[in-house]
């Protein structure tokens, strides 16, 4: 079993550090309502199909991520406060490389 430490700022500006576990086939978006950073019902809305931009986050770390899908692609041209390092964390799935992600969550919309 490995951790990952991921820092995650929730919608208040608050920063966490949390472990993430690889081993779980967890995406973003479950680790950020795992530790419940934000509250229930405001993001994960679709149960992470790509189809509410809910759990929209802002990527500030360099990681080198995976490319976007075609439903991703899509939703995030629809979403609201989009910015160029705008991705879905629940199509972030965590991988080992990943040690060290900073996000920020994206406002409710
Ligand atoms: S949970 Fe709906 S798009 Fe990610």
């Amino acid at each position: 079993m490995s951790d990952i430490k991921i820092k995650i700022k929730d919608r208040e500006g608050v920063s966490h550090e949390v472990d993430a576990p690889t081993d779980m086939n967890m995406n973003l978006m479950e680790v950020v309502r795992s530790y419940e950073l934000a509250p229930e019902g405001t993001i994960g809305v679709c149960g992470g199909m790509a189809m509410c931009a809910s759990c929209q986050c802002y990527v500030h770390s360099d990681h080198a991520l995976p490319e976007k899908s075609d439903d991703e692609d899509a939703m995030l041209a629809e979403a609201f406060y989009v910015e160029e390092n705008s991705r879905l964390g629940c199509q972030i799935h965590m991988t080992e490389d990943l040690d060290g992600l900073e996000v920020e969550l994206a406002p409710e919309s």
